[in-house]
């Protein structure tokens, strides 16, 4: 697998993820017709305590995303998950044994 990310399968962590998830969404649909905008963001792996600082991102790199949702204009996009590519899909998985 490409994704760095398919090496680990922590289930109390991808299973906290995806009730984040769904909390963001639910916050979002109560908040719908509001200026009040309720987004999640994938700062991407990033050197910090949670994994000893093997991250390859900076703290300072990762914060973009995290900066640019807290300050979207009243018109901006809500209930969506972010990275600095863009909305990203939280549950794409395809995998294949081939
Ligand atoms: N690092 C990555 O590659 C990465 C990738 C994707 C998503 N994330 C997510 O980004 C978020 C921050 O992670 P991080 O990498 O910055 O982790 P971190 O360096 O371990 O920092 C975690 C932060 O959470 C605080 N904290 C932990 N338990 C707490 C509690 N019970 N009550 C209040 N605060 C508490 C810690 O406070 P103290 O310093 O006072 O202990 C610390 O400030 C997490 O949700 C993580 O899943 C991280």
């Amino acid at each position: 697998m490409s994704d760095p990310s398919f090496s680990t399968n922590l289930l109390a962590y991808g299973s906290s993820k995806t009730a984040l998830n769904a909390i963001t969404l639910a916050f979002a649909k109560e908040f719908l017709g509001t200026s009040i905008k309720i987004n999640a963001a994938n700062p991407g792996y990033v050197a910090t305590d949670l994994n000893g600082h093997s991250g390859p991102r900076r703290v300072a790199e990762a914060a973009a995303i995290a900066i640019r949702l807290a300050t979207l204009d009243a018109d901006g996009p809500t209930g969506g998950f972010f990275n600095d590519a863009g909305v990203k899909p939280w549950c794409a998985a395809r995998w294949s044994e081939t």
